[in-house]
């Protein structure tokens, strides 16, 4: 019995481990498994319940000079999740040598330690690898990766992440790295982005339009928000990555796994019209709510040249449906709820009161 449970105790290795998907993730292995979290990150903010945990270890670093700390825990961990990436589109394109230097070279060095040391890497891909492309629904295996010319810098971070998942690919060919790549659809939640942030742009696109909600500012859709993404709330998401993890009978080992929700395809403009009018539920809100503007702003003087769009991102989620029996359940409404509570009511669903399951 005892030599069961050591095989099935993992030590799982998250940098980043304060971001809006580390922190979910590290929550969620203290509160379901066994497993111990090694979790290393700049700051603490998001991690607060789980520092104290007897099976949290937390290092206060930053992955481009802790190289030591990272070699040191690779080799100790059974899985890596290197979470640590710019995110945020308006950075694609004010600043693409640093999302290029965090986000591919600081990678690419955590990736080659995981070959070094034979450990199994989880590492996150994006929707946006697939650009433009014109298909209906996007498939891992099968859909073509459409990205504009280098001018239009907004893709520099889609082709990053291309890269890197085919030299993750090409590992697992040529070296045997057991790896599994999944591919984040617009994870929405409390704690996505800093709601303070006053930089506009500066956060994804919910947590700006509640920003300006509650600034009293007008809502902007960037070039009239016909654009259209699948919403996914980060507690499915997390289900699905603790499956990934757990891989029983190495069943997501060398897949890619698109991690979104077909069925909650909205129009940026549906998303704003949902946000107010969710926010005047809230009394203390309402007239703010009643009273915001909504305007459509040109994507050049919102973002700036080198931006372009994605029309539209379906994801398939057969493979996860198949490999991992998983199935997204938080709709779209109730995820702005959930994630309005909580900077609204300062209500955290992940500390149980609110708990969806
Ligand atoms: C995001 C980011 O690249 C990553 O965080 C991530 O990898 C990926 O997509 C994902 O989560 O799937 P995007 O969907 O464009 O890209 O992210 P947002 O910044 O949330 O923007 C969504 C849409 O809203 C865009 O069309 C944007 O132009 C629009 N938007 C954004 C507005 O109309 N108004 C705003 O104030 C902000």
């Amino acid at each position: 019995m005892w030599h069961i449970f050591v095989l099935m105790s993992k030590k799982v290795l998250i940098l980043g481990v304060n971001g809006f998907i580390g922190s979910s993730l590290a929550w969620k292995i203290l509160q379901t498994t066994n497993w111990s979290v090694y979790g290393m990150d700049m700051s603490t903010n998001k991690i607060e319940h789980c520092l104290g945990h007897e099976r949290f270890h937390f290092f206060e670093g930053d992955i481009t000079i802790n190289r030591e700390w990272i070699e040191y825990h690779v080799r100790k961990c059974d899985v890596i999740v290197p979470l640590v990436a710019i995110a945020t589109p308006s950075m694609y394109v004010t600043d693409p040598i640093r999302v290029y230097e965090l986000d591919f070279e600081a990678n690419v060095a955590i990736v080659k330690k995981c070959v070094q040391y034979k450990k199994r890497l989880v590492f996150p891909s994006t929707s946006e690898v697939y650009g433009m492309c014109d298909e209906k629904v996007f498939d891992e295996l099968t859909s073509n990766f459409t990205l504009g010319p280098i001018n239009k810098q907004r893709w520099i971070y889609s082709c990053i992440k291309q890269l890197l998942d085919r030299v993750i690919y090409a590992y697992g060919e040529n070296n045997g790295l057991d790896y599994t790549i999944f591919r984040p659809f617009n994870f929405v939640g409390p704690k996505l982005d800093d709601i303070h942030e006053p930089k506009e742009g500066g956060s994804r696109v919910l947590t700006q339009f509640i920003h300006n909600v509650l600034q009293n500012r007008p809502i902007k859709l960037v070039d009239g928000g016909q654009q259209r993404r699948c919403f996914t709330f980060i507690d499915d998401a997390i289900d699905c990555l603790v499956k990934i993890i757990e891989n029983p009978n190495g069943v997501a080992s060398k897949r890619i796994f698109n991690i979104g929700n077909p069925n909650e395809d909205y129009s940026i403009a549906e998303l704003a019209d949902m946000v107010v009018e969710l926010v005047k539920e809230y009394e203390e809100y309402r007239e703010q709510a009643e009273k915001i503007e909504i305007v459509s702003v040109k994507s050049e003087d919102y973002y700036g040249k080198s931006y372009q769009d994605v029309s539209a991102r379906v994801p398939s989620i057969d493979a996860a449906r198949q490999y991992l029996g998983w199935e997204p359940r938080v709709t779209l409404k109730q995820a702005l709820k959930l994630t309005l509570d909580f900077h609204l009511r300062n209500k955290d669903y992940e500390l149980n009161e609110y708990h969806l399951r």
